[in-house]
């Protein structure tokens, strides 16, 4: 079996849904059901013998120690972490606690128990920790995009404390031999994204008749990538990848934040028109930019592409077209996440954010 952390939230659901559709192999998910863990993502595991649920933090570990003996998983799949980047500039303290300290526990716990493994065991054992494109920095308009090697430059406290938690597992494949895998992503979209990330915020506030916010000048590029083609990137790093190897994972889908807008309002004019006739761009609200703002980022796929076959299943346009149409299609969903600490956070980022 496999241990996935993080797996109540947006990836770690998908990837932990995508898992047991195409195997057999169970899986137990360990997440603290922070602001953004949410059980009604895994709600049609419910029954399924091959799922097991475990609330608790990556940095308890005692917790760890107990889990890894009693379920002997052969990987470790750690997608936990506070992931906002506006969450991280309003306040950094979790971010340091989960993404820096608590992967930290876990590569202490894992390392522990690795150790005590033996033959088979021991050499197959893998710890694959998921990060992001952002530790690299931003890039100006004409820069190639990021390889592995790209120096690592984060701005924001979010993306430091993903950098620090890169190191670490960097440290414990060098210094210890732990077997680890490394992945870099772009930006996800997809089933199960908490409103409070660009694209679902857009979604459902055009369907509620709110504003659609957009920082600055909207010109800020990101690389977008479906969440399952990143699940199936990971599944593949994890079988084939080279241990203490690096791999970015994107899906060549550049684009500046206004463009993003403009096909979510024309998907929504198409799929669920507003009833005064009125297109959806109507409601596109320039707001202050986020302090920091990273310009550009942009990922270079070569190397997973090369190495071990992975390529996208989405194009943009399939991709983008699929997420609108599931949050059109869940509307439980939706209201249920959209609960007294969403409208609190929603309040304390937008409601004191001047139209520019
Ligand atoms: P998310 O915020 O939707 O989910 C994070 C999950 O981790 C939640 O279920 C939360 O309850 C859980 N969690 C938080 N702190 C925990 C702790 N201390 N112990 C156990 N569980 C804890 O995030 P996401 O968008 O699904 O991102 C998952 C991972 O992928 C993160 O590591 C993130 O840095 C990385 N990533 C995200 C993106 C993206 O576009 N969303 C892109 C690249 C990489
Ligand atoms: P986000 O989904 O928060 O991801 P990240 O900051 O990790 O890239 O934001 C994506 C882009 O959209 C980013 O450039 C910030 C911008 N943005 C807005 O313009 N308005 C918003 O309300 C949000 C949440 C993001």
């Amino acid at each position: 079996m496999i241990l996935v952390t993080g797996g109540a939230g947006f990836i770690g659901a998908n990837f932990v849904l995508d898992w047991l559709a195409s195997g057999e192999e169970p899986v137990l998910t360990l997440d603290k059901l922070t602001y953004a863990g949410n059980l009604e993502n895994l709600a049609s595991l419910q029954g399924d013998s091959r799922h097991t649920f475990e609330q608790g933090d990556i940095g308890d570990a005692e917790l760890l120690t107990r889990l890894l003996a009693q379920h002997q998983p052969r990987a470790v799949v750690n997608f936990a972490a506070e992931s906002h980047v506006d969450r991280s500039i309003l306040g950094p303290d979790d971010f340091i606690q989960t993404n820096i300290v608590g992967t930290f526990q876990l590569l202490e716990a894992v390392r522990k128990h690795w150790g005590g493994l033996s033959g088979q065991a021991q050499a197959e054992f893998r710890f694959l920790h998921v990060s992001t494109d952002e530790v690299y920095g931003s890039l100006c308009a004409t820069e190639p995009a990021f390889t592995e090697t790209h120096r690592y430059e984060p701005n924001s406290p979010y993306s430091a404390s993903k950098a620090a938690s890169d190191h670490l597992v960097r440290a414990y494949h060098h210094t210890y031999g732990l077997p680890v895998l490394t992945t870099n992503c772009s930006n996800n979209y997809g089933p199960y994204h908490f409103p409070e990330k660009l694209i679902p915020l857009l979604i459902v506030n055009a369907l509620a008749g709110k504003d659609l916010p957009v920082y600055g000048d909207g010109m800020q590029v990101r690389d977008w990538l479906y969440v399952k083609d990143h699940c199936s990137a990971i599944r593949r790093v994890l079988e084939a990848g080279r241990l203490g190897e690096v791999y970015n994972v994107g899906g060549w889908n550049e684009k500046p934040n206004i463009e993003i807008v403009h096909t979510v309002c024309a998907l929504l004019d198409e799929l669920r028109p507003r009833t005064d006739g009125v297109g959806y761009q109507s409601q596109i609200t320039f707001v202050k930019d986020r302090p920091g703002h990273d310009r550009r980022y942009a990922i270079d796929a070569r190397k997973l592409e090369k190495e071990l076959g992975w390529k996208p299943a989405e194009t943009f346009d399939s991709g983008i077209r699929k997420t609108v149409q599931w949050y059109l299609d869940h509307p439980e969903w939706v209201a249920h996440v959209q609960s007294g600490a969403y409208r609190d956070w929603v309040q304390t980022q937008y409601e004191a954010s001047p139209i520019v």
